[in-house]
């Protein structure tokens, strides 16, 4: 399964980044493949496929949208979304587990889970991290990374209608 889900990631950076005129980070698919594997792996075994995938970039493998790689791509103004990323499977799958001890989450929490780890939490870092890398103000990087929030927020909802879907289909919970 961790080996699937670094495919997956894999997979979706061959979508090409769009980039945007005003923030020096593309819109990408890659988010919802790590947003996924909290989601279907939970906290250790998503935050393995994660990691994995990071160190095979961070080796200069071209696996981030755009057939980019290397530190010194993983360090530029994206870096604090890749940061982020590493975090998430763990704070999705770990905020996951503590609601379902019971019973299956309902979907609405489980995409308020998603939202605030996968895309508020993400975003927020990542904004921070392009105003230090970048002559962008705080402010500014944070309004122009609220663009972000549609796509991702789409993204989050594929990634819970397709979860819940691959756990019933894979006897999950
Ligand atoms: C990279 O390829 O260098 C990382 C790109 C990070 C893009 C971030 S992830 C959250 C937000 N949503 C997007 O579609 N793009 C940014």
């Amino acid at each position: 399964m961790v080996a699937t889900m670094i495919a997956i990631i894999i997979v979706l950076g061959m979508f090409p980044g769009i980039p945007l005129g005003f923030i020096p980070v593309p819109i990408v698919l890659q988010n919802m493949g790590v947003m996924i594997a909290g989601e279907l792996l939970g906290p250790k075994q998503g935050s393995l496929a994660v990691w994995f995938f990071l160190i095979l970039v961070a080796l200069g493998l071209p696996l981030l949208s755009g057939g980019r790689g290397g530190i010194a791509t993983m360090i530029g103004p994206t870096g604090g979304y890749i940061v982020a990323w590493v975090l998430v499977p763990l704070l999705i799958g770990i905020s996951l587990k503590g609601v379902s001890r019971h019973r299956r989450p309902n979907w609405v929490i489980e995409f308020l889970i998603v939202w605030l780890f996968g895309v508020l939490f993400v975003d927020g870092l990542g904004a921070v991290w392009v105003s230090a890398q970048s002559h962008m103000t705080m402010v500014e990087s944070l309004t122009s990374s609220l663009s972000f929030i549609p796509g991702d927020t789409i993204k989050a909802v594929i990634s819970v209608i397709l979860v819940r879907r691959l756990r019933r289909a894979l006897s999950y919970f």
